[in-house]
């Protein structure tokens, strides 16, 4: 496969360029759109540029469904949950369209790379106008036009992982969330096949945008003054570029100004030496390492197909300790994987100890159709899973609130969220951990140096598992 195969070519996107004005026409003035997103931070991603193109098309943002006159629901399929929760919710879209008849109605994202969805879609979902693949956002406008043009629900999904158009567009507009918090997608799809997980199968194999397309988007965004910057990807450390992952990270990480760059996810198989030492070495790379470790124990590491073992995590969770003492280290863990038992559960608890996370994801097992994970004999009963799941998360709050309490009396620089709490002037904001941290305002301090998007440096007064509470300090 070259290179040039999996950009969406100049063509398509220029075909594409073309329905904007159509659409623009068909629609007048003062039509809204509105985009819901249910997956990770790659789905908040996908959802700006959607909403980018939404805007060039002529359509105005909303957060009221019953305002909208395109819906869009992103959709993710990481876990049975969140497919019935964006099934629910496209359920409610009937009563919206009875209500509002030209109002244009679509589905896109992971769900709808899985063929018995689309098929549970089209059968029982006819108010759905269109669904969508996660490898089709670029072609928004020519399905807009096609919904506003023609009646009748279409699919539109190019079988993955790879199609005749190609699967990166560059150059889509942007609408994103925050001014100063930015996603920044380097790469997409996932290679590893972890038997539990469904991302392979719904967001195809691994392809990574060129270094220079990812460095000139971080560097426009520090130029507009977006302060907290994510590099994006399945997998991080697979990144294939001109640069390897860590010197791209560094690269984005080198512009003028103050703000930070921050990554997800890194694989612990892959997260290199080279990774943390350039992480300690630039104060601009926030310092939390997001390194998932699933299990604590070998043979569900093996039989989850992660290509590592418990030694070799610790060895990587200690290096970042001794090389980054100030850093985050979180985690990822699933609960009740099939055939866990009790004991090896106690080595998934154990391993949590010993590393002591700052913070903890964590997560009751859900088979996922078509994984091999799925299939296999030995699954946890539901009761089972969640009584892991709630000696794991009782366990997380006793050493996220030990780590947390000895940050008391100390500085963080923190980027602010601005005032949550106008009545008692409280405010909120991330360290370089990416921890939330509660602060008030010293008498004399300007207000407006605290406004979201501004740094500042914060004393920790208490400090609770998930919760620091401190004082803004006045530069002397
Ligand atoms: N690419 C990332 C993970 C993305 S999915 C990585 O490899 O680290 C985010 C998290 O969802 C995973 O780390 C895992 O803990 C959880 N997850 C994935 N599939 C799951 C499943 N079938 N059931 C429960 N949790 C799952
Ligand atoms: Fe899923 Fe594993 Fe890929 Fe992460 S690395 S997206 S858990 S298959
Ligand atoms: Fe979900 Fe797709 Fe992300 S399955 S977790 S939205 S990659």
């Amino acid at each position: 496969m070259t290179k040039n195969e999996i950009f969406v070519s100049a063509e398509e996107l220029e075909r594409q360029r073309g329905f904007i004005p159509r659409v623009r026409s068909l629609i007048g003035e003062e039509k809204k759109y509105c985009i819901q997103t249910f997956g990770c931070q790659q789905n908040e991603a996908d959802s700006e540029r959607l909403a980018g193109l939404c805007v060039v098309m002529g359509y105005c943002k909303t957060e009221s469904l019953s305002e909208a006159d395109l819906i869009i629901y992103n959709t993710c399929a990481i876990r049975e949950h969140a497919e019935l929760k964006a099934l629910s919710k496209a359920g409610q879209l009937k009563k919206l369209k009875e209500a509002k008849r030209s109002l244009i109605t679509a589905i896109c994202g992971c769900m709808i790379e899985q063929e018995h969805r689309r098929t549970q879609l089209s059968k029982s979902y006819p108010y759905v106008d269109f669904v969508f693949g996660t490898d089709r956002h670029h072609a928004l406008p020519e399905m807009v036009y096609t919904a506003l043009t023609q009646k009748g629900a279409k699919a539109h999904v190019s079988s993955l992982p790879h199609n005749e158009f190609g699967i990166i567009a560059e150059g889509l507009p942007v609408v994103r969330e925050s001014s100063y918090k930015a996603w920044v997608s380097i790469m997409y799809g996932c290679n590893n096949f972890c038997s539990y997980c469904v991302v392979p199968y719904v967001r195809g194999r691994e392809r990574s945008r060129r270094s220079e397309d990812v460095l000139k988007e971080v560097e426009n965004l520090v130029k507009m003054g977006y302060k907290d910057i994510t590099l994006l990807g399945q997998n991080v450390n697979s990144y294939r570029g001109d640069y390897s992952f860590p010197e791209l990270l560094d690269r984005a990480a080198s512009f003028d100004g103050e703000y930070r760059v921050r990554f997800m996810t890194s694989h612990p198989k892959d997260a290199s030496k080279e990774l943390i030492d350039v992480m300690a070495a630039n104060p601009r790379i926030a310092k939390h390492f997001h390194l998932p470790v699933q299990s604590g124990d070998n043979r569900i590491l093996k039989l989850m197909n992660r290509g590592y073992t418990r030694e070799e995590y610790l060895k990587k969770a200690y290096y970042i300790r001794e090389k980054m003492p100030e850093a985050a280290i979180s985690s990822d863990i699933i609960c009740g994987f099939p055939t866990e038992t009790e004991a090896e559960f106690d080595n998934t608890v154990d391993i949590v100890e010993k590393v002591g996370f700052d913070m903890l994801f964590t997560f009751v097992y859900s088979p996922r159709k078509g994984t091999v994970a799925a299939e296999m004999e030995g699954q946890v009963p539901h009761e089972v899973k969640t009584a892991r799941f709630a000696r794991l998360s009782a366990k997380e709050n006793l050493i996220a609130e030990g780590i947390n309490k000895q940050s008391v009396g100390k500085t963080f620089r923190v980027l602010s969220d601005g005032i949550v709490n106008p009545e008692d002037g409280i405010y909120s904001g991330r360290t370089t951990q990416n921890k939330i941290i509660s602060f008030s305002l010293p008498e004399g301090f300007a207000p407006e140096k605290a406004a979201a998007g501004h740094f500042l440096d914060v004393k920790v007064d208490h400090a609770q598992a998930y919760a620091l509470t401190g004082t803004a300090l006045t530069k002397d």
